[in-house]
């Protein structure tokens, strides 16, 4: 389970920087040799040190460049670091994201353990000193993460001195407060992240759903306002969850239906629901995958991992609001008693399925889920999946594919992605596509073909989801990147768009009730 103590520590301060003790001091220099604000101080202080350094052509201030100057005179850090930011215009929201994992290759490969950094002061497009904070948190922890817990040899890396303590320079005392927010923020944010990251790197054989069952009740004796529940497959039959127990049945896992309930409001406060796939592992049941790649589907859990990592990053900010994470946990494998395509299933909703592709099983365990969530009375529901290759080919790696019955929840996902650098992008539900889903034989079929594979996926969780607020994100192509070792891996998306999502619905929230 993860701790606190695993990242490193972050401290705010704003302050002169040639008084500032450290043993790596930060800076930033744009393109074209020009200093930044607090480089300039420097320099002063040096005597012209830096703009000398600089026209000797030892640094160009592109991005990804960097100068490392040892032992400088006049001022009480053991070093500086100067890093291209490229053109000070371009520098928007992705660059300074990479100028910060720059930063923290360039630290770790020096073995530097404590460092001071003025980057947060750089001028950053549009965007406020709570952003620049939170986001550097958020970009270091990514950067610093590695999944090696199953390694018996740890990473060469590992033995080396890492970092430990950074400090994050603003440019004035009127900003520390806003700084602060943002740091216990960023924090919070990038330990759910890590938190989901985790539970999605680890291998179906350990992560089943008896196990995303229990590490909900551990997550809760963590965070007082936070309480965990398991359904089991007898409690889904007494309830009639024929959609979600159906996929259940080609595996020897039991399925499990965790809850887990956050109270930070009023009690008669409505709760949002955050509802997540958690198919630990999809083979495609009868109708088989074929086998390249196939190892991937163990990240088809990532929806749950999600809203694992959501709970934990709003517990762990203690706001005041009520959230429930809802996870469908099951495995899709082929067996004797597997689904077969053209079995009809009675839903808990009391419509029939049937089914042409037994691979078309997050739509099942999904239906369930979402009519079950009618019974915490939401004010709205949000569910998370890996559900559809064809969002892979409409959108790639980089939005997660957005779906909705309600237009203002549309742009308060959208506004919350951009804010949060995890961008959604929305995708149609006209009536249009409905008629995908008719079947001969049942209420609907569970597969709409390959045009609009994941358009017609939407339609069908539509049809269990009319009584409330709801919008569906699709993240089959954001939660996890394949490719090289180095590369390959869970990436925590989409927490930050939920977190984001949330904090700005409170703050909303509470102008109105201010006004
Ligand atoms: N988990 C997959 C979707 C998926 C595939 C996500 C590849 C990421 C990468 C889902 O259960 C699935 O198999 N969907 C099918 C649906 C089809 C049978 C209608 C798909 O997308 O091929
Ligand atoms: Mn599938
Ligand atoms: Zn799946």
């Amino acid at each position: 389970m993860q701790t606190a103590k695993q990242m490193i520590e972050f401290s705010i301060k704003s302050g002169h920087p040639e008084k500032q003790r450290t043993g790596c001091m930060i800076l930033g220099v744009y393109n074209n040799r020009r200093l930044s604000p607090s480089a300039m101080v420097i320099d002063e202080v040096m005597d012209g040190y830096l703009s000398k350094v600089l026209r000797r052509g030892d640094l160009e201030g592109k991005m990804g460049q960097h100068l490392l100057l040892s032992n400088p005179e006049g001022i009480s850090a053991e070093r500086v670091l100067l890093l291209g930011c490229g053109r000070e215009r371009e520098l928007g929201d992705k660059n300074y994201h990479k100028l910060w994992q720059h930063c923290i290759k360039t630290l770790n490969n020096l073995g530097v353990t404590e460092a001071t950094s003025y980057l947060p002061q750089l001028n950053v497009t549009g965007r406020s000193v709570y952003w620049r904070i939170r986001h550097a948190i958020e970009a270091v922890e990514q950067q610093r993460y590695r999944f090696n817990q199953l390694k018996t040899e740890k990473d060469k890396s590992q033995n080396k001195r890492l970092l430990r303590k950074i400090t994050l320079m603003v440019n004035s005392r009127k900003e520390l407060d806003d700084a602060e927010q943002a740091s216990l923020h960023g924090q919070a944010i990038a330990q759910g992240v890590k938190f989901t990251r985790d539970l999605a790197n680890l291998p179906p054989n350990i992560c089943t759903p008896s196990y995303l069952a229990s590490q909900g009740k551990q997550l809760c004796m963590l965070h007082e306002n936070l309480s965990c529940a398991v359904l089991d497959e007898a409690d889904m039959e007494e309830l009639g969850m024929g959609a979600l127990l159906g996929v259940a049945r080609g595996s020897r896992e039991p399925a499990k239906l965790i809850s887990l309930h956050y109270q930070g409001g009023d009690k008669s406060e409505k709760p949002v629901v955050l509802v997540g796939k958690g198919v630990t592992f999809d083979a495609g049941g009868i109708s088989l995958k074929p086998g390249a790649a196939m190892d991937e589907m163990k990240y088809d859990m990532c929806g749950a991992a999600s809203v694992f990592g959501t709970l934990a990053t709003i517990a762990q900010m203690r706001l005041p609001i009520n959230l429930v994470g809802l996870m469908p946990c099951t495995e899709n494998l082929p067996d004797g008693n597997a689904l077969k395509p053209s079995d009809i299933l009675t839903s808990l909703s009391g419509k029939t399925i049937e089914i042409l592709n037994t691979d078309a099983e997050g739509r099942l365990v999904l239906c369930d889920a979402l009519t079950y969530s009618a019974k915490y009375e939401p004010a709205v529901v949000i569910d998370i999946a890996t559900l559809t290759g064809a969002c892979v080919i409409a959108l790639g790696k980089v939005a997660h594919g957005l779906f909705s019955n309600h237009s203002p929840l549309v742009s308060d996902l959208l506004a919350a992605g951009q804010q949060s650098a995890d961008r959604a992008w929305e995708m149609p539900l006209w009536d249009d596509y409905q008629e995908l889903l008719d079947s001969p034989f049942a209420d609907m079929t569970n597969v709409g073909g390959r045009p609009a594979g994941s358009i017609s996926a939407a339609c069908f969780l539509s049809r269990f989801t009319k009584d409330y607020q709801w919008a569906h994100l699709d993240i089959a192509g954001t939660a996890w990147v394949s490719g090289s070792p180095k590369k390959k891996g869970a990436t925590g998306r989409p927490v930050a768009l939920l977190t984001q999502y949330l904090l700005n619905r409170l703050e909303k929230q509470q102008n109105t009730n201010n006004a």
